[in-house]
């Protein structure tokens, strides 16, 4: 009887861990089975809707990757120059690096190659989006040769958006009545592009220009509680700063939400580049400003701005959720002190997503996740799918499941 007292006394605490890891390894499991059947469902429908595009024989350029639903409920597709569209692609490449089955790498492919052409668009800042996720996984993940050229071209064409004397790239060419020279915050993830050249070519241009404009974005697009601006106009002769606005947000002071996850995403990663110790504190005070919102709901998964007029009955954004959530499982890399209340808040992010937010099986278009806005102010996509937010949560799980499994993720 003393024996067994003392085996049960040694094994129950250990079945215990034993459950509770398996209890995480589910939830991810779980997730990616879900996106398994979902995506699957996703590319027969794209599949069938680019062949009656194709019949059609429009001029212009084809229609390639998924967006979001309209708002009756069908699937919009855009062309590859749209800055979403790279995201689907990249879902299907994070599809490959989890299950490890070549018919998820082969959908990557096919979905990836069409957006070759804009490797030499010079007319946004959303390169990265556009290519990085796409191809860059692409890369990571196979080695191609050609890959890792579409790449390297892509980055030069987005060194031509820069300005030395105002020390950033340019974001946007539209709306001119508007604004000078446009920077948004968003242009930060945009960064990653450049830095993953600078490693590959050793030309130390891509690596100053991201440097350049990170330090910018930090110096003007930052209020002193770390919420930061959307859009920063610069003079184009004397570099000054001439506007602070919105274009996205409620307010020119108010704090759009997915602009602060690209924020504290943006900065992460560049500190991850750099080791810059001040890239490390700004993100850290983004996470706090983020995270300590008396506006931020329990389950964490943001309004669309944090100062939007009628909350709680405000739609919520869970793009911003999910790049959050992937960015906080970095930053507990970095910032050992806090790592274990980052990964907590990006653990119960990602719990509320797949308990309360996900599209139905075989439904929405093969989304994966329902409640993300696009623009308010511009009536899009408010409270539909969008593809970046389950690019990013898919993103989120797979960095969940390399802290748990190995401490590290890259
Ligand atoms: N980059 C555009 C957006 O976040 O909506």
């Amino acid at each position: 009887m003393k024996n067994f007292i003392t085996i049960c006394c040694i094994l129950l605490p250990l079945l215990s861990s034993c459950k509770s890891q398996s209890g995480a390894d589910s939830q991810v499991k779980k997730d990616f089975e879900f996106a398994s059947k979902q995506l699957t469902y996703a590319i027969s429908e794209v599949d069938k809707l680019t062949a009656e595009e194709a019949k059609k024989e429009k001029k212009g350029s084809p229609l390639v990757a998924p967006r979001t639903l309209d708002k009756d409920g069908n699937i919009k597709l855009v062309a590859s120059r749209d800055w979403t569209s790279g995201f689907f692609p990249g879902e299907l490449w994070y599809m490959y690096e989890y299950t490890k089955d070549q018919k998820w790498a082969d959908a990557a492919r096919k979905f990836t190659d069409p957006l070759e052409r804009e490797k030499t668009n010079g007319r946004t800042h959303d390169m990265g989006f556009k290519v990085y996720c796409s191809f860059g996984n692409g890369y990571r993940l196979t080695q191609d040769e050609n890959y890792k050229n579409i790449l390297l071209e892509s980055a030069y064409t987005l060194t031509t958006r820069y300005k030395e004397h105002i020390g950033a790239i340019r974001s946007w060419d539209h709306s001119t009545d508007k604004w000078q020279y446009p920077v948004i915050i968003d242009n930060m993830m945009n960064l990653e592009l450049l830095f993953w050249a600078f490693n590959e070519s050793k030309d130390s241009l891509f690596y100053n220009i991201a440097v350049n404009h990170a330090k910018t974005t930090m110096k003007n697009h930052f209020r002193d509680d770390y919420s930061s601006y959307h859009v920063i106009d610069y003079d184009t002769i004397t570099g000054e700063v001439v506007h602070k606005h919105t274009h996205q947000g409620y307010a020119h002071e108010s704090a759009w939400s997915r602009g602060q996850a690209w924020g504290v995403y943006g900065y992460t990663m560049c500190y991850r580049e750099t080791q810059l110790p001040e890239f490390l504190e700004q993100a850290k005070h983004i996470a706090n400003y983020i995270f300590s919102h008396p506006n931020l709901p329990e389950d964490l998964i943001p309004y669309w701005d944090y100062d939007a007029p009628e909350i709680p009955n405000e739609p919520r954004d869970v793009s911003a959720a999910t790049v959050t959530a992937s960015a906080l499982y970095e930053l507990s890399l970095y910032d050992k002190a806090n790592a274990a209340k980052y990964v907590k808040w990006a653990d119960t992010i990602l719990e509320n997503l797949s308990k309360h937010y996900l599209a139905g099986e075989g439904k929405d278009g093969g989304f994966l996740l329902l409640h993300s806005t696009g623009s308010k102010p511009g009536k899009f996509e408010v409270d539909a799918p969008i593809s970046y937010a389950d690019y990013y949560f898919l993103e989120a799980l797979l960095r969940k499941q390399k802290l748990e499994e190995t401490g590290k993720l890259f």
